[in-house]
């Protein structure tokens, strides 16, 4: 049986579930969530804190089948609680969360066969389809769609299905292929070694699309890895290297005739909990390094030493793409490159866009409702 109490001199109060769980809720936190201040259309807050005395205080706890009763002694205002509402919101427990999803670490070893993979006509027609690729493809940071129209609207209509396109001074949608002119090295014939794109930008690029429309030239092959197996096994086996790459901002910078962006980033960036949160590593976007003379031959060592793990087997997986495939990774985890192709032999052509990580997880959420 639920059991409640108050704990007035700590301030809480203290709820005790039959499954053994118990919490406690301080008044504060209590008032700010009761469910009477929120809009009932928006579900968005509209309770005023500084509306209420810093020291307000519960007067009566009631407990009613499902719902606890309080009183305040404020107006003698009374909020109402399902008591499983309080148990999902326990206090440092936070909001259970179906885009929460450990990430799954590969290596060289990772066989191609096991990267997700997926028709593109059932993750277009059905909802639960989509919403188990997305969960498979944030788990590995990497997927393939197969059986892509050979049209150019198609990976665009793919992404577009998943969230909004994020535009970035190469547009909303962009063609890599060998072209004149090129303003970047992905428009050019020449390898591409592993990289994250973007990496001047304050907030990269997350989820990346690349629909690959025609691949018939000799070369061109794709190469990946997982960003965060490399960073977990230098956290683990060469702390002085990761603390270096984790904790000094290094530039970045893309400039063409019509922008310069730039931007410092650490190559390996910890979320507030200190999780891995994201790389940025792109040799042809680093900018002329600006750190202390002193530190410069350390960093120097350390940046190398990733570079050189992004170079090996033990790390890096390679693939082909075909005509009517694409690849989706997340441009913040997992770093792509592409050997070099020879033009005269045949026409490469892929067509990109990104969705960033918020909206593909708003995207698991929203089809995590449905029950499939
Ligand atoms: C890019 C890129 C890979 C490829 O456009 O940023 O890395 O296979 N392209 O051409
Ligand atoms: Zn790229």
């Amino acid at each position: 049986m639920t059991t409640v109490s108050l704990r007035g001199g700590d301030r809480v109060l203290h709820v005790a579930w039959p499954d053994g769980t118990s919490a406690d809720f301080p008044y504060l936190w209590l008032r700010d969530n009761c469910p009477s201040g929120f809009h009932p259309q928006t579900q968005e807050r509209q309770f005023d804190l500084t509306g209420i005395p810093a020291d307000i205080a519960i007067t009566d706890a009631v407990l009613d089948n499902d719902e606890i009763r309080l009183t305040w002694d404020h107006i003698g205002h009374v909020s109402r609680y399902r008591t499983d509402w309080l148990h999902a919101n326990r206090p440092g427990i936070g909001l259970a969360d179906p885009a929460r999803i450990e990430p799954l670490l590969w290596r060289g070893d990772f066989p191609a066969r096991a990267i997700p993979r997926a028709a593109a006509s059932d993750l277009m027609t059905c909802d639960a389809a989509l919403r188990d690729f997305l969960v498979e493809t944030k788990k590995t940071g990497l997927s393939i769609v197969d059986g892509m129209a050979d049209d150019t609207e198609a990976g665009i209509a793919m992404a577009r299905r998943i969230g909004f396109l994020r535009e970035t001074n190469f547009g909303t949608t962009f063609e890599v292929m060998s072209k004149p002119n090129p303003n970047n090295l992905a428009y050019t014939s020449h390898a591409l070694p592993l990289h994250t794109d973007l990496a001047n930008q304050e907030l990269p690029p997350g989820f990346q699309f690349l629909h690959c429309l025609a691949n018939e030239a000799e070369g061109g092959g794709s190469t990946f890895c997982d960003g965060f197996a490399i960073a977990t096994e230098l956290r683990s086996d060469d702390p002085d290297t990761f603390r270096l790459l984790s904790q000094t901002p290094v530039p970045f910078r893309f400039h063409d005739e019509d922008c310069d962006i730039r931007c410092h980033h650490t190559v390996i960036d910890l979320d507030l909990f200190g999780n891995l949160k994201e790389l940025h590593f792109n040799a042809h976007l680093a900018g002329i390094f600006d750190l202390p003379a002193d530190t410069m031959e350390a960093y120097y060592q350390a940046y190398r030493k990733l570079m050189q793990m992004t170079r090996s087997d033990d790390y890096v997986i390679t693939t082909r793409l075909k005509g009517g495939e694409m690849v989706i990774f997340d441009n913040r985890r997992v770093l792509h490159g592409r050997a070099a192709f020879d033009p005269g032999t045949g026409f490469r052509h892929l067509r990109g866009c990104y969705v960033d990580r918020g909206e593909f997880d708003s995207r698991i959420r929203v089809l995590s409702r449905k029950k499939a």
